[in-house]
């Protein structure tokens, strides 16, 4: 076999394993909004409809934190307050086409597990400080996203200082979180058309 051509298999065998392994993500995502809305419901408490602009902004949060390793003061294992800023909010905000000002009574809660276990991330959420906000009626949307050993749950609320509505309501935040894998298979597949056209 060509190099060129072993060079091709490689960049394909890497598209398909990231995207896949993005999707694996997504599921364990969904999974965990599911068992947090079976959580809210033993509280009789509302479901929380999944909201893309938190979506986003979980999306971006942990890419953030991604690399960052979890220790006992990260995430829900932090000191209630003892937590700074989280790094770059302003851009991350506007990655999302998002205001500071509708995310003000939304809640940002990043955890931190190795390996993301389902079982001890959804005890993470429940059983830590962020059951304050998990109890809590005012909250009826949310986005998950994770990265590496950490998830972020954004919850947000139905008032206008809450909500992740975009600044221009243009619903940018669902076509970020696919945007990623589409490009770089996009980018692999015009690799490929131009090592071939070469061989
Ligand atoms: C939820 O509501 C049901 C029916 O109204 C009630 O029997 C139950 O005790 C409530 N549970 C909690 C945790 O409030
Ligand atoms: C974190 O772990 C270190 C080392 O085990 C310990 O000294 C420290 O007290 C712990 N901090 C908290 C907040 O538990
Ligand atoms: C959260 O996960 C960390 C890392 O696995 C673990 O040490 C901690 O006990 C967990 N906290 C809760 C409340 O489940
Ligand atoms: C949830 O919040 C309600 C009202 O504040 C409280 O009575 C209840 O004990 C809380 N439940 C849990 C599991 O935190
Ligand atoms: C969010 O609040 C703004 C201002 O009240 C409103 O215009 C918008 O429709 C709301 N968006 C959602 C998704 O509720």
């Amino acid at each position: 076999m060509s190099s060129a051509s072993s060079l091709i298999l490689f960049l394909v065998a890497v598209s398909v394993a990231s995207f896949f392994g993005a999707a694996r993500s997504d599921d364990a995502d969904e999974q965990l909004l599911r068992d947090i809305n079976s959580y809210r419901a033993s509280l009789n408490l509302s479901v929380l409809t999944e909201n893309e602009n938190a979506d986003c902004l979980a999306d971006e949060i942990a890419n953030k934190f991604e690399g960052q390793p979890c220790t006992n003061s990260t995430g829900s294992n932090a000191i209630l307050g003892s937590e700074g800023p989280i790094p770059d909010y302003p851009t991350l905000l506007s990655r999302c086409k998002l205001d500071i000002s509708v995310t003000k009574d939304a809640a940002i809660l990043p955890a931190c597990v190795p390996g993301l276990v389902p079982s001890i991330v959804l005890t993470n959420f429940t059983k830590s400080q962020y059951n304050q906000q998990l109890n809590d009626s005012r909250y009826v949307g949310a986005g998950v996203a994770s990265e590496g050993n950490w998830v972020v749950v954004v919850l947000s609320t139905a008032t206008p200082q809450g909500n992740l509505s975009t600044v221009q309501g243009s619903g940018s935040g669902a076509a970020a979180a696919v945007r990623a894998p589409v490009a770089s298979g996009l980018l692999f597949f015009a690799v490929y058309l131009f090592v071939t056209a070469m061989i």
